[in-house]
């Protein structure tokens, strides 16, 4: 049994709304987004994965059962503050939750990432109140840079700053 992270694909509807829709997952991120839509963010995601310019993997938990899903990572690069930042995300199904599967994968993500070479800096901006999230970041090695206020999905969410520098800090 091994862990697998894939690009997302079309059929991946189903779980973007299991994780995206739902008053529980998004609880701290704003909470939940309207369905309609969702087939559209897919798809735009599917090409932004095929072009390589963003990572936008699914986790499959156990490779020999590649139709269960239990999540999602995103790693992307976007303008702040006038500069090019890189920066992780991560969503677990709540029956995979509690298990280390967040932490395994996203160290997984970081280690590919460290492999490529692109990415420099990796920020991440949990919730203040996200402590699964913030556990990922701690446990991982990020360092805690401070709170600021970030736009998410027309939102605006209280969050730490989080930052790993991958060149050092990924086994
Ligand atoms: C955040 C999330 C991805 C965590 O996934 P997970 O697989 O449950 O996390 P893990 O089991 O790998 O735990 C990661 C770390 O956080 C800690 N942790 C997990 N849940 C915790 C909780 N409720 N309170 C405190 N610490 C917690 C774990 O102990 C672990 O730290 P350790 O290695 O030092 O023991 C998942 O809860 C989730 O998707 N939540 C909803 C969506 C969301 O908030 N996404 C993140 C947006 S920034």
């Amino acid at each position: 049994m091994a862990l697998l992270l894939r690009n997302v694909e079309l059929h991946d509807v189903d779980s973007y709304v299991a994780m995206r829709c739902d008053p529980v997952m998004m609880a701290e991120l704003g909470g939940p987004l309207p369905r309609e839509g969702i087939e559209a963010k897919v798809a735009r995601d599917v090409e932004a994965a095929s072009t390589d310019a963003s990572w936008i993997l699914m986790i499959v938990p156990d490779d020999r059962q590649p139709e269960t899903v239990a999540g999602c990572l995103f790693l992307w690069s976007h303008e702040e503050n006038g500069a090019t930042i890189s920066e992780v995300g991560w969503m677990v199904l709540p029956q995979f939750q509690g298990q280390g599967l967040g932490k395994a994968s996203v160290r997984e993500l970081l280690k590919r990432a460290r492999d490529d070479g692109r990415w420099g800096t990796v920020h991440a901006f949990p919730g203040v109140t996200n402590m699964a999230s913030n556990g990922i970041c701690q446990s991982l090695g990020f360092t805690l840079l401070g709170q600021e206020d970030i736009d998410f999905a027309d939102r605006t969410l209280r969050s730490n700053h989080w930052a790993i520098d991958l060149a050092h800090a990924i086994e």
